[in-house]
């Protein structure tokens, strides 16, 4: 099952991976310029299409995730990958290409808030807690698999064409994911609130392999009357400080440029002078870079709590920050200090802004407005997103043509993330959630709610 469902964020993945490599050679084929402010707008708008989708999607996910269920709606978003992947990689003009990469960003932006959810609904707790880093794990395969497709595709086909294949290749995992979800059940916990009871039951037998599932039905149908919750009350003390943080660490991750590598990636690396090849295998170790870094979060962020690998990261996120603003400013002098930087520094993303502020947001809410809570965090996420993908071009372009100034912007963006989360962020390794929602309700300070608890056995 999780598989099944991670193969969603490998899509999420995949789907925004993919534009890196296509754009190479599809904004020459519609003849847009590369020093025209106008074209790099519309460049922009085409790359920025995902996120725009997403955060479309992920407002509307909730309503979807309600009425139709989880599993189907995994189901229409297979889908609509599916559809996405066909009409950007047959379009005849450049708008269907941006209506296919709005249509996956929708798709994105649904499957991206339903797929954690449902996982979290069908998984025993123990092990609910890495189930959301390994969607996390899932995302970073799918962004490597997009660029390792772009360098065979854009190898083996003609110039003209390779991007229809690259969109293209999104309908094989879409298809394996429909197939795949087709056979899960439904969540037991979305039966429970449409009183569904039998039904409900008697997934638990199956998801559990036992006849005897009175206890989790009674957990179950306790939760489902605590989250009937008032989303209002998400605006208002106690609660509002935790909305700041969940949703000011989605800001932080975006504007660290995270996206800015991953959309323009071989952009970047042919200013810091790497030639035609090499700046898609450039690329693509950025990709199993990530990957690996990624797997080592996984395996550390229990240990080594989420504060301290937080600000570890931000901070060597501004020095690699730093010096890639130095040496892109540079053009073209120093390829292998701009590689080894941005590889540095996706490492510290990986452990760090990649995989924490997903942790800390599904840690922090209290259940009964957990998915509100969530969803709004996730429209942060791609709201920003979406900002730096449409910004990157006009950006350069009206910073003296030159990537490193736009760099210089996320550096200083980064320091004051790194402020927002020394001061607000709290230590959440090991306690109990219940013991966090106490604090909060006792009025203990944001960065102490993690204090004087009990630690977990
Ligand atoms: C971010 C994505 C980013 C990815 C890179 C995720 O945590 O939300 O925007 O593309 O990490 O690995």
């Amino acid at each position: 099952m999780g598989a099944i469902a991670a193969i969603a964020g490998l899509l999420f993945g995949f789907d925004t991976g993919v534009i890196s490599g296509a754009q190479e050679f599809l904004f020459p084929y519609f003849n847009l310029k590369d020093n025209n402010l106008q074209d790099a707008a519309t460049r922009g708008l085409i790359v920025a299409c995902v996120p725009i989708g997403a955060l479309l999607g992920a407002m509307v996910s909730g309503f979807f995730a309600h009425r139709l269920g989880r599993r189907r709606t995994l189901l229409m978003t297979a889908i609509m990958f599916f559809n996405g992947a066909i009409v950007a990689a047959l379009a005849p003009h450049l708008y269907s290409v941006g209506i296919g990469r709005l249509v996956m960003g929708l798709a994105i932006g649904i499957s991206a808030m339903v797929a954690p959810m449902y996982l979290a609904e069908v998984s025993p707790p123990k092990i609910r807690g890495s189930m959301i880093f390994l969607f996390q794990l899932a995302i970073t395969i799918g962004i490597f698999s997009a660029f390792a497709i772009n360098l065979w595709f854009g190898r083996i086909f003609e110039p003209t064409v390779s991007w229809r294949y690259m969109f293209g290749a999104g309908v094989i995992p879409a298809t394996i994911f429909f197939l795949g979800m087709l056979g899960l059940p439904k969540s037991p916990r979305w039966l429970m609130l449409k009183n569904r009871f039998e039904e409900a039951k008697a997934v638990m037998q199956r998801l559990l392999g036992r006849y005897d599932v009175d206890a989790e039905m009674n957990e179950m149908r306790e939760s489902c009357s605590r989250e009937q919750g008032n989303w209002i009350t998400l605006f208002k003390k106690p609660l509002l400080p935790l909305l700041c943080v969940a949703f000011g660490l989605f800001v932080f991750q975006q504007l660290s440029g995270i996206n800015a590598v991953m959309y323009y990636g071989p952009e970047i690396f042919s200013k810091a002078g790497f030639g035609a090849d090499a700046k898609f295998l450039a690329q693509l170790c950025i990709g199993i870079i990530n990957v690996l870094s990624t797997i080592f979060g996984v395996w550390i962020v229990d240990k080594s709590g989420r504060r301290p690998l937080l600000l570890v990261g931000f901070i060597g996120l501004i020095i690699c920050l730093g010096g890639l603003s130095f040496c892109l400013k540079a053009e073209g002098l120093h390829p292998f200090v701009c590689l080894s930087l941005t590889l540095l520094y996706v490492v510290f993303f990986a452990i760090s802004l990649g995989g924490v502020p997903y942790i800390l947001m599904s840690e922090l809410f209290p259940l009964k407005v957990r998915s509100v809570g969530m969803a709004i965090a996730s429209c942060a996420n791609w709201g920003f997103n979406m900002m730096v993908a449409f910004s990157f071009k006009p950006l350069t372009n009206l910073l003296g043509n030159n990537i490193g100034n736009v760099f210089v912007l996320y550096t200083i963006c980064t320091v004051f993330g790194f402020l927002f989360a020394y001061r607000f962020v709290p230590e959440t390794k090991g306690r109990h959630l219940e013991a966090l929602e106490e604090n909060l309700y006792e009025g203990k300070e944001l960065s102490q709610l993690g204090q004087t608890v009990e630690v977990r056995e």
